[in-house]
């Protein structure tokens, strides 16, 4: 949510800051807005809607051809997404411009306050205040370093900052508090932003600032102090993607890009993983074996497409590490009293490891003292930090904001994170664990194969796209997929979707059942033989009410033939591992069912890719 993007150097600012923008406009967004310094003067522009509109107005209104700027993207939370309330917001004098992300949770009382002062706000939101706050610092210290200390000590709630001030034009100042900031650093130049994308095309050393510090970047170089001054540690890194990777790279979507991308993906997260005796080692685990001996029960909190890999991963974890696994919404984890204990392993998924509510559910996790274990796809995003472990996926940059090879490579994740426990703890034997990995390793193929065969599903979906509603069945590790293709479909194509347990059909779903309605029905591999005569059962149910069945199983399984008015086949593979091929065909499905509805599948209405407030 929001985008945040800084800059001072010798190029126009104005250029730097509204490309970064655009890098950022997966976010999420509904208006956009800039600040220029040049020769002492501020100078902004505002407007409602996407990029080109702001576009259109700089066209109209030229604005100072300066070397110092800034550029914001708002997910509108407090007031309505107008010009008005779009950033930047200015102090009385309009000598002080600040963007935000986040949300102030003591808005209301701050802003009394600063009317009592005699400052007039002109929005209707949060962020003004602290324009207001900075101009009376401001006015005391002439430091806009300092100012914004001061001001932050004050603030209750989530937030990047970043400001600029008429008075200096070599300074911008950000500062953040569970909200994203990354410092690019640059030859005589240097960036802000919400996230590396914005300034990789300048710039691939970075450096990760940590909570409640203040960054003072300048051409010459940065500064990073805490909130009361005093210097403050920080993490350099090296960005190992580069500006290719965030463009469509001849897509007309990233989304269809992402998609296509994901045997890479997956095979990208398996390197370096399995070690040449066949053992698994994975190196950022920081948990110790004997501290992963002595858990006793896993917790898997997470949100969204995260949420279904969590849900798959309690069946690999229960059935290979033996261990008890629940999982959890992280929105509603913080919420309840779960019980844990320095015996309790949490794990947390996301891909962005800015989702705030996944980072809540982490610090509540902490603070009962349990094992943190992160799954997460962006290096320098804040949830590596608050866990004891992390796993990367290395996806690369995923820029549509609907998750599709984020997903596939936490599965991935989880499957190594399930198989590591159970060779630590030797709950399975040694060459039972090499088998699946070994099996593991041919899932890149796996899911090319697939990639192979989508045709067939495009044109499905296409004569899809007038219908109304949706369903999706699945048992087992099928159920979670078949939550994750309601998901993309509500996402991409605003349809109404649904997705059930087969086996809870007969307990409410079936009465949706009309004459051609479209079911689409997760199919176990055969070898699963309970499993898979039970959904066979239901498709049969399903039919004969007069749903048309559109049924994935794997190639050559003829007994669900009858009943299916539309097959698709995908390569057999082990049951857990079977949402890897499972789960892409109904990504395509949503893909271009959307994209025949005239749908932007990159930046769906209403979505962000990484929900920064709760
Ligand atoms: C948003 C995105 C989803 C994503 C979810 C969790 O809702 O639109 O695609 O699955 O956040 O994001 P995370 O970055 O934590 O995995």
């Amino acid at each position: 949510m929001c985008g945040i993007v800084g800059y001072v150097g010798e190029r126009p600012a104005l250029d730097v800051v509204v490309e970064g923008l655009a890098r950022l406009e997966y976010r999420g967004y509904d208006s956009a807005g800039v600040a220029v310094l040049a020769d002492g003067a501020l100078a902004t522009a505002k407007r409602a809607g996407k990029l080109v509109n702001l576009r259109e107005a700089l066209a109209e209104q030229t604005l100072p051809a300066g070397t110092l700027g800034m550029g914001h993207t708002r997910w509108a939370t407090h007031g309505a997404p107008n010009d008005r309330n779009a950033h930047p917001h200015t102090d009385c004098g309009g000598n002080v411009a600040v963007i935000h992300n986040g949300i102030i949770e003591n808005f209301a009382a701050l802003r009394a306050e600063l009317e009592e002062g005699g400052h007039k706000l002109r929005s209707d939101t949060d962020t003004e205040a602290v324009a207001h706050m900075l101009e009376d610092e401001l006015a005391s210290t002439g430091d806009l370093a300092e100012a914004m200390r001061k001001v932050c000590r004050r603030l209750e709630g989530a937030f990047t900052l970043v400001a600029v001030h008429a008075g200096d034009d070599d300074l911008v100042v950000g500062a953040r508090r569970n909200s994203p900031l990354v410092v690019g650093v640059g030859d005589g130049e240097n960036f802000l932003a919400s996230d590396v994308a914005a300034f990789i095309a300048h710039t691939r050393d970075a450096i990760e600032l940590g909570q409640d510090q203040v960054v003072e970047l300048r051409k010459a170089g940065v500064t990073v102090t805490d909130l009361e001054g005093r210097p403050a540690e920080t993490k350099a890194y090296h960005v190992d993607w580069d500006v290719s990777a965030a463009e469509k790279g001849g897509y007309d979507y990233f989304m269809l890009k992402e998609i296509a991308e994901q045997p890479r993906a997956v095979a990208d997260t398996l390197l370096g993983r399995i070690g040449a005796d066949g053992r698994l080692t994975l190196d950022e685990m920081r948990i110790s074996d004997r501290e992963l001996r002595e858990v006793d029960k896993i917790i898997i909190v997470a949100c969204g497409t995260s949420y279904h890999a969590g849900l798959i991963a309690k069946y690999a974890i229960e059935h290979w590490a033996g261990l008890p696994c629940e999982v959890e919404l992280a929105s509603e984890f913080r919420y309840r009293d779960p019980i844990l204990s320095r015996t309790t392993l949490v794990i947390a998924i996301s891909q962005s490891g800015e989702t705030m509510d996944a980072l809540m559910a982490v610090r509540h996790a902490r603070e009962q003292h349990a094992k943190l274990l992160g799954i997460c796809n962006v290096n320098g995003s804040t949830l590596p930090r608050e866990c004891d472990g992390v796993l990367y996926t290395h996806a690369g940059p995923e820029i549509a904001v609907a998750s599709t090879k984020a997903f596939l490579t936490q599965l991935v994740a989880v499957y190594l994170i399930a198989l590591y426990i159970a060779q630590v703890r030797g709950t399975k034997f040694g060459d039972e664990v090499f088998a699946m990995i070994q099996l593991l390793a041919q899932m890149p193929e796996k899911v090319d194969e697939v990639l192979g065969t989508m045709e067939p599903v495009r044109e499905l979906a296409r004569s899809l796209a007038g219908e109304k509603s949706v369903l999706f069945l699945g048992r087992h590790v099928g159920f979670p997929v078949a939550l994750e293709g309601a998901l993309k479909l509500k996402e991409l194509a605003y349809m109404h979707a649904e997705g059930f347990a087969a086996g809870e059909l007969k307990h409410g779903p079936i009465a949706l059942i009309e004459p051609g309605l479209p079911v689409i029905v997760v199919v176990p591999p055969r070898s699963r033989d309970v499993l898979h005569d039970k959904i066979v059962s239901n498709i049969q149910e399903i039919r004969a009410r007069g749903a048309r069945t559109i049924v994935i199983a794997e190639e050559g399984d003829t007994s669900v033939e009858p009943y299916a008015d539309t097959l698709i086949g995908v390569p057999a593979v082990p049951t857990l591992f079977q949402p890897l091929v499972t789960t892409v065909p109904l990504q395509v499905f949503a893909c271009e069912l959307a994209t025949a509805k005239g749908h932007d599948v990159d930046q769906p209405r209403n979505l962000a890719k990484s929900v920064t407030v709760e």
